[in-house]
């Protein structure tokens, strides 16, 4: 039987970062995977999830079944960090969120959602996006084409041309944006730009999904949500992605939610009902752990307040990294400026390295980078940065 499994080769980044668990120089640095670590390069168990987690326990709570979507606590909490307090499209019952089993998760179960509704439909991505998005998509039987987004000469975003490719889109086609902090680039659109984006949406009929991975770590949650509040407040159907793994440093908890939006509060049951049945023919209902931490923190004024904080700490010492990494790099004097990095949001950024100094990096000096050139700058700190920035320098001059 199993002779004839086509060959599935592994995604870069999880193929680079079994690699790197089986590198054996102790000195080895992981550059390849989202992961925020502290200043002492560990990944942080953040005060407020320290707290939630030792209520949850002392509860001693049955280990039930949990509902299909999820409690409604969890819920809310999610819909007012995505929207708002009290804002109109929850107001009119215009949205439907479900716990998912991480941020990928969600984007499974939006596309096998999306996949009943619009068959035939084609999802663009950005060029370039997160290696997963194509495959999901297409996993969920979709034809993906990329809009052009990133120009690698300006380092910057190229709007103008997106726009073009967007309104080229047949009725019906599914978007796939990137709410904040760009994956893997680090190059996010202004608002004026994401203004733009949402009218091409709503002019074109298209359908646009946000992946919201990353709230909290570009300008700030509200901030962040801005592209998911103009899509509400445009009246359009849309759906939105969201994971906890880095806002809660809950990564192994896979914990996200999936959350719908109609423009005609009548149909938001049916979306819904619809969604259940497919987590239901998946994987039944989700696990609880990593919600019920979510959930108290989003449902608790003091934790929420502790989170807040500790996000805001994370949030600046990602941006202190960048600005030490380029004045670092550039005071190496290699032939070219580093300052776009500084500009760049999120945990990513697209250094400019090519896949032939990724590779040397990886074989001369055990740091692990993607062949794209994508660096994560969460992972840096005071203790690896020096030896990173000297790697760099040595590969850069060949
Ligand atoms: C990344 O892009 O490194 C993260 O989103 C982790 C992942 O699952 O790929």
């Amino acid at each position: 039987l199993f002779q004839s499994a086509p060959s599935a080769p592994l995604d870069p980044i999880m193929r680079l970062f079994e690699a790197f668990h089986q590198e054996t120089r102790p000195d080895k640095i992981n550059l390849v995977v989202g992961v925020y670590t502290d200043a002492q390069g560990r990944v942080p168990v953040l005060r407020a999830v320290q707290e939630a987690e030792r209520a949850w326990i002392d509860q001693a709570r049955p280990k039930q079944y949990r509902p299909i979507e999820g409690t409604a606590g969890f819920r809310s909490g999610v819909q007012r960090l995505l929207f708002g307090e009290n804002t109109a499209v929850l107001q009119a019952k215009r949205a439907a969120t479900l716990q998912s089993v991480g941020g990928t998760g969600a984007l499974k179960i939006g596309a096998d959602v999306l996949k009943q509704l619009l068959p035939d439909a084609i999802v663009a991505v950005s060029d370039p996006s997160w290696e997963n998005h194509r495959a999901l998509f297409e996993a969920a039987g979709f034809t993906v084409r990329s809009y052009p987004y990133y120009d690698a000469t300006r380092q910057d975003v190229r709007a103008d041309a997106m726009l073009d490719a967007l309104r080229g889109l047949p009725r019906g086609s599914i978007v796939v944006l990137h709410a904040c902090c760009h994956n893997p680039t680090g190059n996010d659109l202004d608002p004026a730009q994401w203004r733009a984006v949402v009218d091409a949406c709503v002019q074109g009929g298209l359908v646009p999904f946000v992946d919201m991975a990353y709230q909290g770590f570009g300008d700030g949650l509200e901030e962040d949500a801005l592209a998911a509040r103009l899509f509400a407040e445009a009246g359009v159907d849309f759906l939105v992605a969201s994971s906890f793994s880095k806002s809660f440093s809950l990564y192994g908890e896979r914990i996200g939610a999936l959350t719908l939006v109609s423009s005609d509060p009548g149909t938001i049951g049916r979306a819904e009902a619809l969604a259940k049945r497919l987590v239901r023919t998946n994987y039944s209902n989700p696990p609880t752990h990593g919600a019920a931490i979510v959930e108290a923190v989003l449902q608790t004024p003091a934790l929420y307040d502790a989170w807040t904080e500790e996000l805001a700490g994370m949030r600046h010492r990602i941006h202190d990294m960048r600005t030490r990494l380029v004045q670092a790099l550039d005071a190496q004097d290699l032939g070219r400026g580093f300052s776009a990095i500084t500009r760049q949001k999120g945990m990513f950024s697209y250094s400019g390295l090519t896949p032939t100094q990724a590779e040397a990096l990886r074989a001369r000096h055990g740091i692990y980078a993607l062949d794209t050139g994508r660096i994560c700058v969460a992972a840096l700190n005071p203790g690896n940065l020096p030896r990173v920035v000297d790697a760099i320098a040595d590969v850069v001059r060949g």
